[in-house]
């Protein structure tokens, strides 16, 4: 069920806007906010909308910062104010903040870590914001804090990779090491759930640690460094996303052993690098997580702003690859 959100500005849209609903992006499930939400008219004619992104911390994030970039544009009718937090909450609180102080139409970003959300988004709320969630959950009791929330479902990221490595890498005893996401954020504690549960009933899986690497290719390398001195017998690497796996590439060869070979690395996000990386053996597995989730927020601001619905949760659909499904794959990636 979705409820209908009005904003200000689609008051003179029509009544014909009124029926108009999001169809585009796979699945969605759950109810709309639905609160009679409106912002300031930052831009004239244009939509303006407050981005507050993460960060830069991986290939992922850049393709996202593009994808967003290249679909809000002027010429697509939105005028947009884009922020990076440099992966600290309180970087994107402030920008969050800023966009109310502007009267920006809608704010959309994608949360650094799942909790310490409710009070910045009571004052978008108040100033009657709509704001929407790309790529990552807030973990709130209120709901109508938000209007929808689209992206990946990480828990099945997880438990994608944990299928995976029980079925094909554990036919015996296997020792697991995990570099995780973001501590707090929703992409390490979904990713992190979603690989114990796949893998909980197989005896020949052991984790026998697991450090955040904070997303980044020089903290995945430097956390896997620390672990090829402390764990002579590690056989599989699972990373929360590439970069990190490509840095633990870089740890692994620097111990003078073979990635790919003599320890074997799982990753998730399918970007350029990490796919190029399984193409050539040293990455063994990759669930993807699809970051070109601008298309999507240009029509999902453009449902709400006629009048129209969209769903609570949008997921957006994920690939997998193995090595030759990489190879097929890499002449066309667009990120
Ligand atoms: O939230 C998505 C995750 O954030 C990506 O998997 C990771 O690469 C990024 O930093």
């Amino acid at each position: 069920m979705a409820s209908t959100t009005f904003h200000k500005r689609a008051i003179t849209a029509g009544l014909a806007a009124l029926v108009l609903g999001l169809s585009a992006c796979a699945s969605g499930d759950g109810d709309s906010g639905g609160d009679d939400t409106g912002g300031g008219d930052g831009g004239g004619d244009l939509i303006s909308v407050g981005f507050a992104q993460v960060g830069a911390e991986s290939g992922w994030r850049t393709a996202n910062t593009t994808s967003i970039k290249d679909a809000l544009t002027k010429e697509e009718g939105f005028d947009l104010k884009f922020s990076d937090a440099q992966q600290k909450q309180e970087n994107q609180i402030q920008a969050i903040r800023s966009y109310i102080a502007q009267g920006v139409d809608y704010i959309a970003f994608s949360p650094v870590v799942e909790s310490g959300w409710d009070a910045v988004l009571e004052e978008a709320k108040t100033a009657d914001i709509p704001v929407i969630l790309t790529d990552r959950a807030v973990d709130t009791e209120d709901d109508s804090l938000y209007v929808t929330f689209i992206g990946s479902d990480f828990v099945e990221e997880g438990r994608r990779i944990g299928a995976y490595v029980s079925e094909t890498l554990a036919t015996e005893p296997i020792k697991v090491v995990e570099l995780q996401g973001t501590t707090g954020s929703a992409p390490a504690i979904d990713r992190k759930t979603g690989f114990e549960e796949a893998t909980a009933d197989n005896p020949n899986v052991e984790i026998i640690a697991s450090q955040t690497g904070n997303f980044t290719r020089a903290e995945g390398k430097t956390v896997m460094e620390g672990f090829l001195q402390a764990y002579p017998d590690i056989d599989v690497v699972y990373a929360h996303n590439d970069d990190m796996g490509l840095g633990a590439i870089e740890a692994i060869e620097a111990a003078g052993k073979v990635p790919g070979e003599d320890i074997k690395i799982v990753t998730i996000d399918g970007v350029k690098d990490g796919m190029q990386a399984l193409a050539d053996g040293k990455i063994t597995y990759i669930v993807e997580c699809n970051p070109l989730l601008g298309p999507d927020l240009a029509e999902i601001i453009k449902t709400l702003d006629s009048g129209g619905t969209v769903e609570k949760r949008i997921v957006t659909k994920d690939e997998e690859f193995d090595q030759e499904a990489a190879k097929a794959a890499l002449p066309d990636r667009q990120y």
